[in-house]
């Protein structure tokens, strides 16, 4: 069976950011889970290039409009890659052979079709959204979304008959309940068509970028009518007949809750009146919040996935944005939420589980284990997968990802009731020792596989850890989903997957807990009691801080000069860019740490660390009682 989805396509008057990123790595585990259940896939994802926007900030920059457009489908695939993205296909709004026939076909249809005629449009106009406005929906003047004054705009416009479709509209969604989802979107847009619908400008006069109307040359298609087609633009339609009937219609567009009225409503009247056939589903995910705010540039506060992703790998942020944003609903990223979870399901639970069960089969059984029956640990894997596989099939990737977890916790349980280190010291349990570890393992590689759309390389980590290093797109979720009772395998003990991240922030060190003694309990202890001796290892020291910059790309880092009474100044990344405009830290007394190892983050060397206090977002503890001088001791 095919399963064909699409993401939306991005404006591209911007980088991509980690509400962009939420979309498509969440569409990103729905095709690969799709995969694993067997569908044969299709994942297609792209560029939105015709907006005003897209075209001004080529000019702005002294650019020929699509050589910029170029240049950005590089910066956007590049991002794209490194968040480990598998789409199938990528189309542009540019790209002559596919989405130009296409968009002039369906204008063509609907003309055809009747429900084009031509008018004079007079009314506001707001460039950030690409939309005309009605006045009733304009706050003091002005767009709310963007806090603009929309241009009023007198011209001669194609208008689409979108009001001839309310009553099909309807018709549809209720016989297709779940054509829009989740039920609150639907709801949404359900009192949205009952109250009547306008009918719509599908061009703009006078323009040069866009697509030209295919019967009249001198306008260009209106950006959203245009980009809506790239769809089925992507897949043939007007260009590749077999193509088209191989793959249409869409199984699923994932989309923002902000444009569900343009892919629930103007997409749907499109394609009834060019005669396609509907999508399958449209599901409007929620927006992803910085700290509760909505990303954007006049906040300043616009987190580039890059910076979790180039640290960490792009798994945990996957994890996190699938995981703890339950999908539909709006969700909230903090650098101090993120790095809680990494400890708790990544270092500690998932992490800490490999390690101990590939650490004790080395330690007692020389790597090797032989499967047995499972028992108790089977029965929770299974009904894990059940609970997965149900959450899943509706996109509820949070109950998915959380069911998985469930078996890794109960895995880790199960060794701590079982205590291999135990059965170890008598020779006549060899058996129930043998047992314990080999369940252990069949309940990770279980979990392995469930997690494996949502941290893709990771899951293939520990699958190979375990002895299997085929290729994901030759695994299947009912097949490697089974407990396997027979068979015997090696199990590779090399090294902690995700180590700890540490509370100061910023500096991560493999940790030395990472059960080198199995035993070891895999609860995160209080803080251990140390003398004054090892407090004095650590050497602390007030340093004047001399100069202060952002890190590039970086939310948290900033790059400091100190003068620490030393020859010469030195350079330390602390992560308290959200507390402090660097200026404001010029001339400040801080403590550092100044024995410590340096260590390179962002692709830069820290020497030592500066102490903070960190309820929210990093704070420097800033000296105030002046002078300190630079190089004195803390203690
Ligand atoms: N180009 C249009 C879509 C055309 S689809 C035929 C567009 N582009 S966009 O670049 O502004 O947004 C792309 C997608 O990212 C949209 O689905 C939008 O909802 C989503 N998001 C943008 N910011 C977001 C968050 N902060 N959180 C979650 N998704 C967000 O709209």
């Amino acid at each position: 069976m095919k399963f064909f989805l699409t993401t939306a396509i991005d404006f591209v008057n911007s980088r991509p950011h980690l509400g962009t990123a939420y979309e498509k790595i969440t569409a990103d585990v729905i095709a690969r889970y799709r995969r694993l259940a067997g569908f044969d896939t299709h994942f297609l994802m792209g560029n939105d290039e015709h907006s005003q926007n897209v075209f001004r900030k080529a000019i702005e920059q002294g650019k020929d409009p699509l050589a910029y457009c170029d240049e950005m489908e590089q910066v956007f695939r590049d991002v794209w890659r490194r968040l480990d993205l598998s789409f199938d296909d990528f189309i542009r709004t540019t790209d002559q052979k596919r989405h130009k026939p296409a968009v002039q076909a369906m204008a063509q249809a609907c003309l055809d079709n009747g429900d084009v005629y031509e008018g004079s449009y007079e009314g506001f106009y707001c460039v950030g959204c690409e939309a005309f406005k009605q006045e009733k929906d304009l706050v003091e003047g002005n767009c709310p979304i963007h806090n603009t004054k929309p241009q009023w705009i007198r011209e001669k416009n194609w208008f689409f008959r979108l009001s001839k479709y309310q009553q099909p509209l309807l018709k549809h969604y209720e016989q297709h309940p779940t054509f829009i989802q989740p039920d609150i979107r639907r709801n949404e847009i359900l009192r949205l068509v009952e109250g009547g619908l306008e009918d719509i400008s599908m061009s703009r006069a006078g323009q040069s970028w866009g697509i030209s109307v295919p019967f009249d040359p001198s306008s260009v298609v209106y950006v959203w009518f245009d980009a809506l087609i790239n769809y089925a633009a992507a897949v043939g339609y007007g260009w590749d007949d077999a193509l088209f009937k191989k793959w249409w219609p869409a199984n699923l567009h994932i989309v923002g809750k902000d444009i569900t009225r343009f892919h629930c409503v103007i997409w749907p009247a499109m394609l009834m009146s060019a005669k396609v056939e509907l999508p399958g589903q449209v599901f409007g995910h929620g927006w992803v919040y910085f700290k509760g705010e909505r990303m954007s540039k006049t906040m300043g506060n616009i987190v580039d996935p890059l910076d979790a992703a180039d640290r960490f790998g792009p798994d945990p942020l996957r994890l996190y944005l699938a995981k703890e944003i339950p999908y539909g609903g709006d969700g909230d990223f903090t650098w101090e939420r993120f790095e809680e979870k990494y400890n708790a399901d990544l270092a500690n639970n998932l992490g800490n589980l490999v390690n101990r069960v590939a650490s004790m089969t080395e330690r007692y059984q020389g790597g090797r284990v032989a499967a047995t029956g499972g028992g108790a640990l089977a029965a929770i894997a299974a009904h894990s997968v059940a609970a997965y596989r149900t959450a899943m099939d509706v996109h509820a990737l949070h109950d998915g990802a959380a069911a998985a977890f469930r078996l890794v916790s109960a895995a880790n349980n199960y060794i701590a009731e079982t205590q291999p280190w135990a059965l170890a010291k008598d020779p006549s349990k060899a058996g129930q020792l043998n047992g314990a570890l080999a369940d252990t393992a069949e309940a990770v590689r279980i979990a392995a596989v469930l997690l494996s759309p949502i941290m893709p390389a990771s899951s293939a980590e520990i699958l190979r850890r375990l002895g299997d290093d085929r290729a994901q797109r030759d695994r299947r979720l009912d097949a490697d989903t089974a407990w396997r009772t027979s068979g015997e395998k090696q199990i590779l003990n090399t090294g902690a997957l995700w180590p700890r991240i540490e509370a100061d922030k910023g500096v991560v060190s493999v940790s030395d807990e990472t059960p080198k003694a199995p035993e070891a309990p895999a609860a995160p202890a209080a803080p251990a009691v140390i003398t004054i001796d090892d407090f004095m290892k650590a050497h602390l020291k007030v340093a004047r801080i001399l100069e202060a910059e952002k890190v590039p790309k970086s939310q948290r880092l900033l790059k400091l000069k100190v003068d620490a009474g030393e020859a010469e100044p030195r350079t330390i990344l602390a992560g308290i860019a959200e507390s402090y405009e660097p200026e404001a830290l010029i001339g400040k007394s801080v403590v550092i740490v100044a024995n410590l190892a340096p260590r390179k983050m962002m692709g830069q060397e820290s020497n030592g660390m500066v102490l903070a206090a960190s309820p929210e977002g990093g704070a420097a503890i800033v000296l105030n009682a002046e002078p300190a001088t630079p190089g004195t001791r803390v203690r």
